[in-house]
């Protein structure tokens, strides 16, 4: 691949000889191809003989006929030569274009092949780096992104040589340069909207050839492709962990209002997570589910301290028609964040009971979400084994034969079964 190089362009010689010869014949001379196996010694040839180099094609011709048409014929053989010579450079130059974008679509291709397993930053680099190191046959390389702290990070195949190619890397994104020695490496920056550098790809040494500008031409559309995905990758990282803090920051507040039931939230999650994962959820379940645990409570900031602060057993009928109302609050606080939509039934359905008892709706079994059925489980799970002003905590056993004895009236009996279960090969750590 590469730019066409005139003098590297030979014609089929059945194909020049046809043209070549179909014209001479016209005009009536005999025509012979010297480099073609057949070539005489020229010393030997006729009278009426020129013989006529064709550099286009690295050929040379002898031509036998009528004295006075000699000039004539060989100005026009060598013009006739030139223009398939143009019409050849063309073709081929098509042709070299379609393979070139032939493959830079099937490394975009393979690349993404290897992305679609990447579920961060870091394994999108690694991905991105062997898609490169195999596409040029380089013996290794580094890949530097600055990250959102302004630390810079790399992941590489080779070990050898990585120190070098990382210290290229920086010197790469530091001096805002490209560059190639064609038997050494290949430094190509990452750039996105603006020209602002986010990082850059470096390769080593081509395992069999030198890099050529067909490899810069590979690398050079990949790392494009590269940068806007690194970049839109970090900016979700950013704001993925934004919204982590944001929840984090809830749960706190949460905790903060009902100092007795501190680390409550982080403990539903937990036991929640050991159901899903019995129940075979994805990860993309689990995190959901997880989410939920942790949020489940989170419309008790809308409660007034005294009630939170207040034992259960001396709340009068009113404060008690505030409490069950918390689902709701919490519901109508998250149901501003649109990543929170799928979440909302199981916040606000987990004080359901599976006979139809609890509340706030009093809907019953299947009716309500998996979710919260789950997080019903897991939330009376560690009320009891934790310890309240107005008692003592259940020891495992008692708690779990609370569940028992409440499954199918308060709970979904197919996740208690499952949970005591689990509970019991796990060796589990109660807090408090
Ligand atoms: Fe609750």
């Amino acid at each position: 691949m590469g730019k066409p190089i005139k003098d590297s362009i030979i014609l089929p010689a059945d194909r020049l000889r046809k043209i070549l010869g179909a014209m001479a014949n016209s005009w009536g001379f005999e025509i012979v191809f010297l480099d073609a196996g057949e070539g005489k010694d020229t010393r030997l040839l006729a009278k009426n003989t020129r013989v006529i180099e064709l550099d286009s094609f690295r050929h040379r011709i002898s031509l036998s006929g009528p004295a006075e048409l000699m000039d004539r014929m060989n100005d026009a053989i060598v013009k006739l030569a030139d223009i398939i010579s143009e019409q050849e450079l063309e073709s081929i130059s098509l042709t070299e274009e379609i393979v070139e974008r032939y493959e830079q679509l099937s490394l975009l291709f393979e690349m993404s092949d290897r992305l679609g397993a990447a579920r961060d930053n870091q394994s999108r680099m690694k991905a991105i780096l062997e898609t490169a190191i195999d596409a040029v046959g380089a013996a290794g390389g580094c890949l530097l992104m600055k990250n959102s702290q302004e630390h810079w990070c790399w992941v590489n195949r080779e070990k050898v040589e990585s120190e070098k190619l990382a210290q290229l890397a920086v010197e790469t994104t530091e001096q805002a340069k490209n560059f190639v020695e064609e038997n050494r490496h290949c430094a190509l920056l990452l750039r996105v909207s603006r020209g602002n550098i986010i990082g850059s790809l470096v390769l080593g040494p081509k395992s069999k050839a030198l890099y050529r500008s067909g490899d810069i031409k590979i690398l050079t559309t990949l790392g494009a492709y590269a940068s806007l995905l690194l970049e839109s990758g970090r900016l979700y990282e950013d704001l993925e962990s934004l919204f982590f803090s944001t929840i984090k920051s809830m749960i706190e507040a949460v905790d903060a209002k009902d100092p007795s039931t501190r680390g409550h939230s982080e403990r539903v999650r937990r036991y929640s997570h050991i159901i899903g994962q019995g129940l075979d959820f994805d990860p993309e379940e689990l995190k959901s589910l997880e989410l939920a645990a942790l949020l489940h409570d989170v419309g008790k900031i809308g409660l007034p301290d005294i009630i939170l602060n207040n034992e259960k057993e001396y709340l009068s009928e009113n404060q008690w028609e505030l409490v069950r109302m918390h689902p709701e609050i919490g519901v109508s606080i998250l149901s501003h964040v649109a990543q929170l939509k799928s979440i909302l039934p199981a916040i606000g359905q987990h004080h359901e009971r599976f006979d139809g008892q609890g509340y706030p709706n009093g809907i019953d079994g299947e009716n309500i979400t998996l979710f919260a059925r789950i997080i019903a489980v897991a939330d009376s799970f560690d009320a009891m084994t934790m310890s309240r002003t107005y008692r003592t905590r259940f020891s495992l056993d008692k708690a779990l034969k609370e569940l028992s004895q409440n499954s199918g009236s308060q709970f979904d009996p197919q996740l208690v079964n499952l949970f005591i279960a689990t509970i019991k090969k796990t060796e589990i750590k109660l807090d408090g």
